[in-house]
């Protein structure tokens, strides 16, 4: 079983570094988004109401991302394929390490640290 995380303060997140369109919004910083494991699919993601997108690439193998898209500011929009799509102007990150895959963004998402609580995550 593999926890994902990152000591990255979550405020610093969300600016733009490709220049496309208005500077996006920073994450705003709060406690930390508790989702059930049964909510997030092996292979694949959830994308949060609330700043994080949580993926399980394998069973018990769980990473978390913010959902704030390093190309243009939006907030993530799915997860299909493996992959978290941006749909505003198509980028595409690794569901295993939040790494760019295709599209004009030139980097990945942040990492989020992930604990587990019983049958529950716990994100940031
Ligand atoms: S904001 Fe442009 S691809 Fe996400």
């Amino acid at each position: 079983m593999a926890i994902a995380g990152a000591g990255a303060a979550l405020a610093l997140v969300g600016c733009a570094d490709d220049g496309v369109g208005a500077a996006p919004t920073p994450t705003p910083a709060g406690p930390p988004v508790e989702v059930p494991k049964a909510k997030v699919p092996v292979g694949g993601g959830v994308v949060l109401e609330k700043r994080y997108v949580v993926t399980q690439p394998s069973t018990g193998e769980y990473h978390a991302f913010t959902k704030v898209c390093p190309h243009g500011g939006c907030a993530v929009s799915f997860v299909k394929n493996q992959q978290i799509v941006c749909a505003c102007h198509g980028s595409e990150f690794s569901i295993t390490d939040g790494a760019r895959t295709a599209g004009p963004a030139r980097k990945g998402l942040t990492a989020a640290p992930v604990t587990e609580s019983g049958d529950n995550l716990v994100i940031g």
